[in-house]
């Protein structure tokens, strides 16, 4: 099922061995080759900018934002400009303490740390990113028992890159030393078309402009959606066209892959139909929605909500979910708030 896979690789990341092959060959090197995100990218241009004329490294950057929209692209851009190594690893990946100590003492000075999904990094190991945040020292205990100490290391003056998809699961102490903390939002279908466009002439697919347009509007505000689809849809135009992407092929393929005329596909119809259906139009908690949906609460708030939120088809409520108006629209029921027609 498409929705799953999607989500599943939108989340967790894990690509496999062609699709992360693929994302590095599309993924944006430079600044200049980044669509969208105009503000986001303009204010960190200049931290970086100001940076290298002081001959310092840059500030702590944390990066929020649903999957798929930059946040990796964006740390390598960086690295990349600031002319500096840079080290990936992700908070699940880091399990004890000396996990993270390993990775700092190999840092160079000016090196760029990345932690993808910084917010679920354990609040033990986290506490020593603090003073290494800070003051660039790390405390380390060594030995056991009665001969325990802890001694204190310095480190090289490096940057952490942080990103994650739940800034709100992050401590105050943690989002603190952060300097630099940016919001990515979706991208606009204009944007979206942009990138649709660069992906199909790097993977040399014939593409009309109307064409490309179809998959932008369908992406759910997401170049790696865009970017996956752009591949489905040049599947289908082979197969069943002449192997140009023209808006009637586009427009086939989707229809085909169950994504509708506004991007959403099966789980989000799913999701809608459970809370009007099963839940009386909500209110109604993000787990019992799990349950119902067969999906993880996780990948509901993660993945799924935002976009739903954003384009109004739902409300978080202190009580929980809710189903709008044009979510009753989209299904075809009628919503219990509408006018009763008068005749
Ligand atoms: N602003 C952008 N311009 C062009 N392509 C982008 C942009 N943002 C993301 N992409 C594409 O989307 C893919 C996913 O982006 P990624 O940085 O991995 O997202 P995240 O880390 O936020 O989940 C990248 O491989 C890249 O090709
Ligand atoms: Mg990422």
């Amino acid at each position: 099922m498409l929705a799953r896979t999607m989500a599943d690789r939108l989340i967790s990341g894990a690509l496999s061995k062609p699709d992360a092959a693929l994302e590095m060959t599309l993924r944006p090197s430079l600044f200049s080759e980044f669509a969208g995100q105009i503000k986001v990218r303009e204010r960190i241009e200049i931290a970086v900018q100001a940076a290298r004329q002081r001959k310092e490294p840059l500030d702590h950057i944390l990066l929020n934002g649903p999957p798929g929209l930059g946040k990796t692209t964006l740390a390598h851009i960086i690295a990349k400009a600031m002319n500096a190594g840079l080290k990936c690893t992700s908070g699940p990946t880091i399990e004890k303490a000396g996990d993270l100590a390993g990775l700092l003492t190999n840092l160079e000075e000016g090196d760029v740390l990345f932690i993808d999904e910084i917010h679920r990094l354990q609040k033990t190991i986290e506490e020593y990113l603090y003073p290494a945040m800070e003051d660039f020292k790390l405390d380390i205990i060594i030995d056991q028992g009665p001969n325990a100490r802890s001694v204190r290391l310095n480190l090289p003056r490096f940057t952490l890159i942080g990103a994650t998809t739940r800034s709100g699961l992050l401590t105050a102490p943690l989002l603190t030393r952060f300097a630099v903390r940016e919001r990515l939002d979706y991208y606009s279908a204009e944007q979206l078309q942009t990138i649709v466009l660069r992906s199909a002439r790097l993977l040399s697919i014939d593409t009309d402009p109307d064409g490309a347009t179809e998959i932008a509007r369908r992406s759910r505000g997401t170049p790696r959606i865009a970017n996956n689809l752009l591949r489905r849809v040049r599947d289908y135009a082979q197969v069943k066209g002449d192997g140009r992407i023209t808006s009637a092929i586009a427009d086939k393929a989707l229809a085909m892959l169950e994504i509708d005329e506004n991007g959403l596909d099966e789980m989000d119809k799913r999701i809608l139909e459970s809370i009007i259906v099963k839940f009386g139009g909500g209110p109604v908690g993000v787990s019992s929605l799990a349950v119902a949906v067969g999906e993880e609460p996780d990948t509901l708030e993660e993945v799924y909500e935002p976009y739903l939120i954003m384009e109004g088809y739902l409300k978080r409520t202190p009580q929980g979910r809710v189903a709008t108006e044009l979510s009753y629209r989209k299904l075809g029921l009628k919503s219990p708030g509408a006018q009763p027609a008068l005749f």
